[in-house]
């Protein structure tokens, strides 16, 4: 039996059940859905408490977690009721837990980051869901004044996500003059965050105006967006440098054989990094990438619910489980800061080891 972490109750429950997969464990274990590890954001995925542990990766040492209780019980139990054991809460019931050895010995081992970026003026294209959001999110909390994009004509037409903290500017990233006109009117920029992109944007990638609008949305806009923000870049004093961000993904590695297009646009990220990079440091900018896996939002989120999808991608990946924004967010809150001034040129994947075999 591994030590049994203490269980705080927060308050109100907030995932229902049937949102989540019933996890699967030994008889007497307690099966508790971690939602986020309170400090560093990442989604550790089940945990067991009171016996083995689960699937998903363990409470991380020396972290705080909050999460949900969804099952207690037998592994029979898949949201059968609201029932509690061993004095645990009832199902549905918000927590947090800290490891035991964190809390008897009075020894902690804290590696975790908090950066500092007050004062520093962020743009996040495509900040309104998923990684973007995660990104605009994560430098806000650090201080950062964040400039956010959507599609759409007002805050107000976003009902799913809070973006009061941002200043929105409604953009579509095909429309180069609406690029231009957007950084004119910036006062100011330290960090440019290429996150915006859709995969089959203009449907079929295979037809010639598919793979062109695939190039409009996920290639070009980081060209002309880093280009349209140079001086404003160069001005920058942030220490480290001033940064440019790409989203690229594991399509700028692999073929998928849906999206010729994307997968191109994002291959040339990874080299418009160097160009970039190699070419701005000069100016006291760097460029840099972030090669995102799997991560679970509004574009690929769906595909977890769906086994076909869901179950090659976790067999593939060694630290088994999707990752999360705020995974991302953090290797860009890396990136820019002061200790990375000397990376540029770079594409970081972020993919819980699915490259690493075959
Ligand atoms: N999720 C993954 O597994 C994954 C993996 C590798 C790379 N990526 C990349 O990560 C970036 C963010 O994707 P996501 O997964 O976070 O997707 P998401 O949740 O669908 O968010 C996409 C964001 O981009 C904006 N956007 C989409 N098309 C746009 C356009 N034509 N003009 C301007 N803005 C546009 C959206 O604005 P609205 O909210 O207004 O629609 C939204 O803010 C993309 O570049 C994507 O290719 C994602």
């Amino acid at each position: 039996m591994t030590n049994i972490p203490q269980v705080v109750i927060q308050g109100e429950n907030e995932i229902a059940l049937d949102q989540v997969a019933a996890p699967q464990a030994g008889p007497d274990d307690v099966i508790i859905k971690v939602e986020q590890c309170g400090i560093c954001g990442s989604d550790p995925g089940y945990i067991a408490m009171g016996g083995l542990l689960g699937p998903g990766v363990p409470m991380r040492i020396g972290h705080e977690l909050s999460g949900t209780v969804i099952e207690a019980g037998d592994r029979t139990g898949s949201g059968s009721g609201n029932k509690s054991v061993g004095g645990l809460p009832e199902l549905g019931t918000r927590f947090v837990v800290q490891d035991e050895r964190q809390i008897n010995s009075g020894e902690t081992m804290n590696n975790s980051t908090n950066y500092d970026y007050s004062g520093a003026k962020v743009l996040v294209t495509g900040g309104t869901s998923g990684i973007g959001y995660g990104i605009a999110t994560a430098f806000t909390s650090a201080g950062a004044q964040v400039t956010v994009t959507g599609t759409r004509a007002s805050p107000a037409d976003y009902d799913d996500v809070e973006l009061s903290a941002f200043t929105y500017k409604t953009l579509k990233v095909q429309d180069t003059a609406a690029i231009k006109a957007l950084a004119a009117e910036l006062d100011g920029l330290d960090i440019l965050v290429n996150n915006a992109g859709a995969s089959m944007p203009g449907g079929d990638e295979w037809t010639h105006e598919g793979f062109e609008e695939s190039i409009r949305v996920n290639l070009l806009p980081a060209f002309h967006m880093s280009q349209a923000c140079f001086e404003l870049l160069k001005a920058s004093e942030m220490s480290g440098g001033a940064n440019i961000i790409g989203i690229a993904s594991l399509t700028s590695f692999f073929a998928n054989e849906l999206v010729p297009g994307y997968g191109a646009a994002k291959a040339g990220l990874v080299q418009m990094a160097k160009s970039l990079g190699l070419t701005w440091a000069q100016h006291g900018i760097r460029a840099n990438n972030i090669a995102a896996g799997m991560t679970d939002t509004r574009m690929t989120g769906f595909m977890k619910d769906i086994p076909e999808f869901n179950d090659p991608i976790i067999d593939r990946t060694p630290l088994k489980r999707w990752g999360s924004p705020q995974d991302m967010a953090g290797a860009v809150l890396f990136l820019c800061s002061e200790q990375a001034s000397f990376i540029t040129g770079q594409t970081l994947t972020l993919d819980g080891g699915y490259t690493l075999g075959i």
